[in-house]
């Protein structure tokens, strides 16, 4: 009895010491770089009128709904891991708007890093800076390109006479040294996913809403597209690991193969979606019925309790469900025990 007792008060020593080792090394912070496919509503915040959206707070459903049609997947990855989320992603946003100028929302390399030093670092001077985050704590997201490949830039041959992929994925990898130089430590980079299983870069030349006019011919955009994603994502990938030897343990940047997820998801559909109808990874839930007319969106959609069957909310973006998923496997993935 005595003996029992003395073993269950070494065990509950022990534990403890591992459970301390644990909890000093606990992610407790996530900041999330991006475009629509994160953004949870900073874009409508600054379509109302708060730009630059400084003490903007995300709003949720049903006050607001992200370009998914719902919650978006940083939400779920806060829930699942337990971490704070600071999502500064803006929907229809690219890495440089001086690269691959589409619009004046905040890019990742300079608007939106804008807003994580606001958040994040005191500076009382040019030489001082202080970051209030603890780099052992929190884990970076760069989740970015879509645009910056997409329609008026690279797939129709809109992009600066002078501008190339490597260029866009060094404006990728150059962000990553800013952070780093404001004391960032941890660091996941995620691929492009595969934009050809999108309606708009579908092989279709039918109009849609995001490409009304003039007619395209998307035999051409869908091979353009996935050359762009592959290319892309191959000169992103050899920069990460570049940068990853580059910083020699005084940093570490990983590698998360969206792609690659997004492909299981498409191949195996009935493992991931569970809306009251069968799987559907080639539709989507989101409607719109004239592509000239974005007020008619929304006629004949899914059901609420269809949603979920679906890989895609709308010709462009993943749905929630799809984000459930992302954020699963990136939790994983944060955890070390994702193969993607
Ligand atoms: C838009 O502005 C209104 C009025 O200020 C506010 O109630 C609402 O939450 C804002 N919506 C977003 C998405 O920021
Ligand atoms: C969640 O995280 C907070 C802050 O890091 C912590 O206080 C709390 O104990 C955690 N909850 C669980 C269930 O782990
Ligand atoms: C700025 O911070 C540095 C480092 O903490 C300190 O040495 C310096 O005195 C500060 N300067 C001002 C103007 O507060
Ligand atoms: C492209 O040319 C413009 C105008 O000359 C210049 O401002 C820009 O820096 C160049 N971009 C690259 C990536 O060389
Ligand atoms: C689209 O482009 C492909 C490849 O160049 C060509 O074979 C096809 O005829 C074009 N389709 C239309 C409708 O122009
Ligand atoms: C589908 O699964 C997710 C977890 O991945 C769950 O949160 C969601 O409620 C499920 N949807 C339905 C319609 O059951
Ligand atoms: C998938 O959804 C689309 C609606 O976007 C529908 O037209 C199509 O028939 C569905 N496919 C299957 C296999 O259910």
């Amino acid at each position: 009895m005595t003996m029992s007792l003395g073993r269950s008060a070494w065990l509950i020593a022990f534990v403890g010491v591992v459970a301390l080792k644990v909890v000093t090394a606990r992610i407790t912070d996530i900041v999330l770089f991006g475009d629509s496919y994160t953004d949870q509503s900073r874009a409508h915040s600054i379509a109302n009128g708060t730009y630059p959206g400084k003490d903007y707070k995300e709003v949720y459903p049903p006050a607001d709904t992200a370009a998914d049609g719902g919650f978006q997947w940083p939400f779920y990855l806060g829930l699942y891991g337990n971490y704070t989320i600071w999502n500064y992603a803006v929907g229809g946003a690219v890495c440089s708007n001086k690269l691959t100028p589409l619009s004046d929302i905040p890019d990742v390399s300079s608007g939106q890093q804008a807003w994580f030093v606001q958040d994040h670092v005191v500076r009382n001077g040019t030489s001082h800076q202080k970051l209030l985050l603890d780099p052992a704590s929190f884990i970076v997201i760069i989740f970015v390109g879509t645009n910056d490949v997409g329609v008026n830039s690279f797939v129709t041959n809109d992009q600066g006479t002078n501008v190339s992929l490597p260029n866009v994925a060094d404006c990728q990898l150059d962000t990553l040294r800013q952070l780093h130089a404001l004391g960032a430590r941890q660091f996941i980079v995620n691929s492009l996913v595969p934009l050809q299983l999108t309606r708009l870069y579908s092989d279709s030349s039918d109009p849609t809403i995001y490409y009304p006019s003039p007619p395209h011919n998307g035999t051409v955009w869908h091979r353009t597209i996935f050359n762009l994603v592959h290319s892309l994502n191959r000169i992103l990938r050899d920069g990460v690991r570049t940068l990853d030897t580059e910083w020699g343990g005084g940093g570490s940047v990983q590698w998360f193969d969206t792609y690659g997820f997004f492909e299981e998801m498409y191949n195996h559909p009935a493992r991931y979606f569970n809306g009251s109808v069968p799987a559907n990874v080639t539709g989507q839930c989101h409607q719109c019925p004239d592509p000239d007319d974005w007020r008619q969106c929304g006629i004949g959609d899914c059901t609420p309790d269809e949603r979920d069957s679906y890989m895609w909310w709308d010709e462009l973006h993943p749905s929630e469900q799809t984000g459930r998923n992302l954020a699963a496997e990136m939790h994983r993935k944060i955890e070390g025990k994702s193969k993607y």
